[in-house]
């Protein structure tokens, strides 16, 4: 039978997932001197390295039976799969940030937000009954308010050294977020007996930190 393919998101998940693997007793040799390479073994999986979003999609599709993404990404995207275990790691929260003082909710005037996330924020701000203009950024998001672009973001917030350093602070948490392993609907019922059981390695290794 084939390995099951599980995707990382590369990078800050991608090493924590390798570690908890390591942690199951795999060997993970492999991935720790990948080189450039995007599938490789891990443990008695195959292991496909991609960016965030895309981990979605390659799961949806079934090109990949389980996922290893953030709920950053799960919220603002959705999709049809299911969210099995959360891993804990990757823990950081999402927020409306702006300059600091700037009193954001009061007066009249309609507000610009600035974020890479704009399902999550048309979300936010509608269960408020607030009426936003949203502009899209692809990255240091932190820079439209300080730039007059907008009057505040909806962004990651991790240590919040990127806020303070910049002269801004959050004004509301929006919602907690960490890494979440997802799953294929049907590989999840062909390839149960499996998944549960790598399932329960992962719980047990997490148990164990
Ligand atoms: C994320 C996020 C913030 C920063 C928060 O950006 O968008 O900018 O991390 O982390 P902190 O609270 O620990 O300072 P990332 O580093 O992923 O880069 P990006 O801004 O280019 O998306």
């Amino acid at each position: 039978m084939k390995p099951l393919r599980i995707a990382l998101t590369k990078g800050r998940l991608e090493k924590s997932t390798v570690e908890l693997f390591e942690k199951t007793g795999c060997d993970c040799t492999e991935i720790r001197e990948k080189g450039r390479r995007l599938v490789l073994p891990l443990g008695d999986c195959e292991a496909v390295l991609a960016k965030a979003a895309d981990v979605i999609t390659y799961v949806e599709h079934g090109v990949c039976d389980l996922g290893v993404v953030g709920k950053d990404t799960i919220a603002e995207h959705g999709g049809r799969y299911y969210e099995i275990l959360d891993f804990g790691f990757g823990k950081c929260r999402f927020c409306l940030a702006g300059k600091k003082n700037f009193d954001f909710y009061s007066g009249f005037d309609s507000r610009t937000i600035a974020t890479k996330y704009p399902n999550i924020t048309r979300a936010f701000f509608e269960k408020k009954g607030m009426n936003v203009d949203i502009i899209k950024i692809e990255g240091s998001v932190e820079l439209a308010p300080l730039l007059g672009l907008a009057d505040g973001i909806v962004d990651i917030v991790e240590t919040g050294s990127t806020l303070r350093e910049n002269g801004l602070e959050i004004f509301e948490e929006i919602m907690p977020i960490s890494a979440r392993l997802i799953a294929n609907v049907a590989s999840l019922k062909t390839r149960k007996a499996e998944i549960e059981s790598l399932t329960e390695r992962f719980e047990k290794a997490l148990s164990q930190k």
